[in-house]
C-alpha cells in the first residue's frame, strides 16, 4: 500500500467582486447582518457575458495545480471532480476536464457530496493512489452557484452566502507511509437531505413540470433551513475531526493547521475554540469568497500554502459538512 501526497495546488476565482453592499441593491439586506451572522464581506460572482463555468474555471484552477506540481497533462492518470453546479445534467464535469486540458483518454468521475465533495474527492482519489492503480490523480472542486440563486428578498437567506470558484490539487504516489495523506473519514445521514437542498430541475421535475413551472415555483433555489443545518455541523465537525486525531493517535495539539470548509465564520470559530486552537492555527477566508461549496475548502488549502502558512512536517487537517447530510474529515502530514 502507499500513500498519496500532494504537490501542486491551484485555484481560479471570477474577478467579479460582489459586496454585501451590492446584494443590499438587489434584496432587502445589509451588511451588518451578513457580516454578523455569517462573517462574509464580499464573493465573487461569474459576470454575465463571460465564459466561464463549473467545468472551465476548474480546468484554471487544475491549470496552475499541474504547472505547480512540476508535471504535466500528460502524467495525470485519473481526475476527480467535485461539484454540486455542475455544467451539464450529465455528463459530469471530470469529462470536461479530459478535453479542456487535452489529457489523454484518462478516467473521470464527478463526486455529488455538497460541501463536502472536496474532501470526499480527495479519499477517493487516495484510495486510488494507496492501491497502487494510479500514480498521480488531479482533485477538482469548482461551483458556479450564482446563476442559481433567487436574488430577491425571498432567497435572501441562503443567496448571500454563496460565492463562484474552483479549487484543484494533484495528489500523487508517497512511498514513505508516514507522510502524505494518513486517513480520511466520511459520513452521511440522508434522512435529513431536504434541510438543504435543491429540488429542481430533477427526474421527477422534468419537462412537463417544467413547462407548467410557474414563478412562485421555488424548487429550483437552494433551499436550507439554516438553524438546523448549523446546530448539525458544529456536532459533526468536531465529531469527525476527533475520529481523524484518534485514528492517528495525535492530540488536538498536534493540529498545526485547520481547514474548515467555508460555511460560516461562526461555525469556524466554534470549532476553534472547542479545541482550543489560535488564529494561526485556523485558515478562514469566507470573508472574501463566501460559501463555494466543493470548492472551499481547496481554494482556502491553496491559499494558506500560498501564504506560507502550511510548513513541511505540520499536521494538516481539512473538515467539512454540508448537504446530504455529508461530512468528512482527512488528516494529511504535509
Ligand atoms: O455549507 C453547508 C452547510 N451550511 C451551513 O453550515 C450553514 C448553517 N447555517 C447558517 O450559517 C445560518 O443559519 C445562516 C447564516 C444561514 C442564517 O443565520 P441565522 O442566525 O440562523 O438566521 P435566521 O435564518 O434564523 O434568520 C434570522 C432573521 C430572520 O428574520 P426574523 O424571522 O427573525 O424576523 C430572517 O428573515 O434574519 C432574517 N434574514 C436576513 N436579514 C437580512 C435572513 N437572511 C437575511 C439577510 N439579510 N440576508
Amino acid at each position: 500500500m502507499y500513500n498519496s501526497k500532494i504537490i501542486g495546488l491551484g485555484k481560479y476565482v471570477p474577478e467579479n467582486v460582489v459586496t454585501n453592499e451590492d446584494l443590499s441593491k438587489m434584496m432587502d439586506t445589509n451588511d451588518a447582518w451578513i457580516q454578523e451572522r455569517t462573517g462574509i464581506q464580499e464573493r465573487r460572482w461569474i459576470k454575465e457575458g463571460t465564459d466561464d463555468t463549473s467545468a472551465i474555471m476548474g480546468a484554471k484552477a487544475s491549470r496552475m495545480a499541474i504547472e505547480r506540481s512540476g508535471l504535466t497533462k500528460d502524467d495525470i492518470d485519473f481526475i476527480v471532480f467535485a461539484t454540486m453546479t455542475p455544467d451539464y445534467y450529465f455528463p459530469g464535469c471530470g469529462v470536461q476536464i479530459q478535453d479542456l486540458l487535452d489529457m489523454k483518454n484518462v478516467g473521470a468521475i464527478d463526486i455529488r457530496n455538497q460541501c463536502s465533495g472536496f474532501v470526499y474527492a480527495i479519499s477517493v482519489a487516495d484510495q486510488f493512489i494507496k492501491t497502487g492503480m494510479y500514480k498521480n490523480v488531479l482533485v477538482v472542486g469548482a461551483e458556479y452557484h450564482s446563476n442559481g440563486l433567487d436574488k430577491t428578498t425571498r432567497g435572501r437567506g441562503v443567496t448571500v452566502i454563496f460565492g463562484d470558484g474552483a479549487g484543484a490539487c494533484v495528489l500523487s504516489r508517497e512511498e514513505d507511509n508516514t507522510k502524505g495523506i494518513l486517513s480520511t473519514h466520511l459520513h452521511s445521514e440522508g434522512k435529513y437531505a431536504d434541510k438543504l437542498i435543491v429540488e429542481s430541475p430533477s427526474i421527477k421535475h422534468w419537462v412537463p413540470q417544467i413547462l407548467e413551472s410557474k414563478e412562485e415555483d421555488l424548487s429550483y433555489f437552494p433551499y436550507m433551513d439554516g438553524t438546523f443545518v448549523f446546530k448539525h455541523a458544529v456536532v459533526r465537525f468536531s465529531e469527525v475531526i476527533i475520529e481523524g486525531l484518534i485514528k492517528n493517535g495525535l492530540n488536538k495539539e498536534d493540529i498545526d493547521m485547520l481547514i474548515p470548509h467555508q460555511a460560516n465564520l461562526r461555525i469556524a470559530q466554534f470549532i476553534q475554540k472547542k479545541f482550543a486552537l489560535r488564529d494561526d492555527q485556523v485558515f478562514n477566508n469566507i470573508q472574501k469568497y463566501g460559501n463555494t461549496t466543493a470548492a472551499s475548502v481547496i481554494i482556502a488549502l491553496t491559499e494558506a500554502w500560498e501564504e506560507g502558512k502550511i510548513k513541511p512536517g505540520g499536521n494538516v487537517v481539512l473538515a467539512a459538512f454540508g448537504s446530504g447530510f455529508t461530512w468528512a474529515s482527512a488528516i494529511i502530514k504535509w
